[in-house]
């Protein structure tokens, strides 16, 4: 389809400083000598354009595609919602692959595990993120039939994933990501742990343990475990179930890696088991999908819809400012808008998308993935006076999500009235369970947004602040001194601004060892790591419950943390119903793969 011209009153985008500079960098077009060919209003209307002219081809749309590409010119240039990269970077362009996230099998067969190597480095080319699962590979030292030789397994073969993807820049501007997952009761479970224990090990993959019901059982019980040999079916050995999990605790205290997913809990949620099992998620954890399958994510700006300047109510029992009801302070209806639209928008880049292989564009095409999720969530709360570590913001979190999910789910059954149902609806647990017919297998993700909060500039995801005030690497040397701008706001209201205070915020990023400021403000501008773990944890389960797919979150600890620490958190997520997580530790030794728009 052809996409509408751009108009001539086109307004114009403010850009912050950061956005000015990640834009440049990454997302413009550029010539062949390396030179911007767009600004930023031409790459938002380039992208709205090519997403709205796929709505003409559905007849019952109510819009005409040049009115919806201002629509999504708006929503985009307005900081309300942004699809992520891949879709800024190659919409309306050649290249128009617009999907984060891939899943590849990984058979066992060297012809299998290559054309599993080759078909990721044409989707890190392409922009996307891959994970895999390598639990169908036979253990070290299994006989291979065809040369009477033995199998390497799965850890070798990581190591061939990982050299390729160094030298395969994603979409010509960063090195790919990816996920490698392995399943608790696969027989090469302990290498695999152990994978990252040699720094710069594996550096291009986050690895995490696959975890069944069965296992968790097993360590409740203090039980053996079998584990299986995948292409036998055969029973290798028997592991203690506690020793494997202590491990497990034990590499995620030293290094935070690997991390773990709950594999039956994410199969209890496959929308489509007719489909096959899914064994993977994509590089950051937050999409599991089946393989061959790819998904694109957007996500709304929550602290676009605070409504300053309403009525305040007393603190709750939790402490914080006193501060106005989210009732009045969140333009819910807006929000409302705004989800419609971003469902709309999703929908529109799966037809708008070019896949580098046939497979992924049919089962794409089949289940039609989508995630809406949010970011700027810490930046509300503050807006909102509401501590994160409150009882108070837990409340309203799932509150949020579930208004999330009902108005998406309602927006993706309105596209099914218009555009049908994805086509494996009828074969789908929705049809089962008799709800729809939807337009997508799933609606919601928490992106890590990693580069999207820098352009809307806002926080990412659900997660809390890192600091208040700090200088921030932009690439290539370039350095900018950021401060919070609610917190900014919030000490020139209550007298506390001076140049020396923010000298003293940007060293230490807290100030909650600040006696001098006021209680209630120490209390609500809390950072990552004032933040007490059980409440990060409590947090990611508030989205989960109401997130079709995952949740992306780093449970942050401090260095103090002690090995009981981690494993209360391991087993909190399972009994929380979060679907994996993510421990870091401050200070200790991984650098974890980059899904933020910083470094490389
Ligand atoms: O903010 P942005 O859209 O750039 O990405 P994100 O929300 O931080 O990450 C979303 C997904 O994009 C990740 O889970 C990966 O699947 C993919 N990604 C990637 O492939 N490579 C990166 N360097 C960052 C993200």
């Amino acid at each position: 389809p052809t996409p509408p011209a751009m108009p001539d009153a086109l307004p114009d985008v403010a850009l912050n400083p950061n956005a000015k500079i990640v834009l440049a960098k990454r997302y413009y077009r550029k010539g062949p000598d390396g030179t911007p060919q767009e600004d930023a209003r031409a790459l938002f209307w380039r992208i709205a354009g090519a997403i709205a002219a796929e709505e003409g081809k559905y007849k019952k749309s109510p819009y005409k595609a040049d009115a919806l590409a201002r629509e999504f010119y708006d929503l985009m240039t307005g900081w309300k919602f942004l699809p992520n990269s891949p879709t800024l970077m190659n919409a309306g362009t050649d290249l128009g692959q617009l999907s984060a996230c891939f899943v590849l099998p990984v058979g066992d067969s060297i012809e299998e595990i290559f054309d599993a190597v080759k078909h990721a480095a044409m989707i890190h080319k392409s922009g996307g993120g891959t994970g895999f699962s390598f639990s169908r590979l036979r253990p070290k030292e299994a006989r291979v039939g065809s040369t009477g030789g033995v199998a390497s397994g799965p850890v070798s073969f990581l190591r061939i994933f990982n050299t390729a993807t160094e030298q395969i820049k994603q979409g010509g501007t960063r090195r790919g990501a990816n996920m490698g997952i392995l399943r608790i009761d696969h027989p090469d479970i302990i290498e695999f742990i152990r994978a990252k224990e040699r720094d710069g090990e594996f550096n291009n993959f986050n690895l995490s343990v696959g975890l069944t019901e069965a296992f968790m059982k097993a360590v409740e019980a203090d039980e053996e475990y079998d584990l299986v040999a995948p292409h036998t079916g055969q029973v290798r050995e028997r592991l203690k179930a506690r020793k494997v999990f202590e491990m497990l605790v034990q590499k995620a205290w030293e290094s935070g890696d690997p991390g773990i997913v709950f594999l039956d809990r994410i199969n209890r949620d496959n929308p489509t088991p007719k489909q096959g099992e899914i064994e993977s998620t994509n590089p950051c954890g937050e999409q599991p999908l089946l393989p061959y399958e790819a998904c694109n994510l957007g996500s709304i700006n929550l602290s676009a819809f605070f409504v300053p300047g309403t009525a305040t109510v007393p603190t709750t029992k939790d402490g914080g400012l006193p501060h106005p009801s989210p009732e009045k302070a969140i333009d819910w209806a807006e929000l409302k808008r705004v989800i419609h639209l971003g469902v709309r928008f999703l929908d529109n880049v799966i037809d708008a998308s070019r896949f580098p292989l046939e497979r992924i564009t049919e089962t794409v095409h089949r289940n039609r993935k989508i995630g809406l999720g949010v970011m700027g969530w810490a930046d509300l709360l503050y807006q909102l006076g509401i501590p994160y570590d409150s009882q108070e913001a837990i409340g309203l979190g799932e509150r949020m999500m579930q208004f999330v999910q009902d108005e998406g789910r309602a927006a993706s059954k309105v596209l099914a009235k218009e555009r049908g149902p994805f086509p494996a609806f009828a074969e789908s647990t929705f049809a089962e369970r008799d709800m729809g017919p939807y337009r997508n297998a799933t609606v919601t993700t928490i992106a890590p947004t990693g580069t999207l909060s820098i352009i809307a500039g806002c926080s990412s995801g659900i997660e809390p602040l890192f600091a208040l005030c700090f200088s921030r690497n932009v690439m290539d040397g370039e350095r900018l001194v950021e401060v919070n701008p609610h917190f900014e706001a919030a000490l020139r209201d209550t007298g506390s601004h001076s140049k020396k205070l923010m000298e003293a915020v940007a060293e230490k990023g807290s100030i909650q060892a600040m006696d001098h400021l006021p209680e209630d403000l120490r209390r609500v501008y809390v950072t990552a790591m004032d933040i007490a773990p059980v409440w990060h944890l409590r947090m990611q389960a508030a989205f989960q419950k109401y997130t079709d797919n995952a949740v992306s979150k780093t449970v942050n600890l401090p260095n103090s943390a002690s090995i009981d620490d981690i494993r209360a958190i391991y087993w909190m997520a399972y009994e929380q119903g979060c679907k994996g997580v993510t421990v870091y530790r401050d200070g200790c030794k991984a650098v974890q793969v980059l899904c933020t728009g910083e470094g490389e």
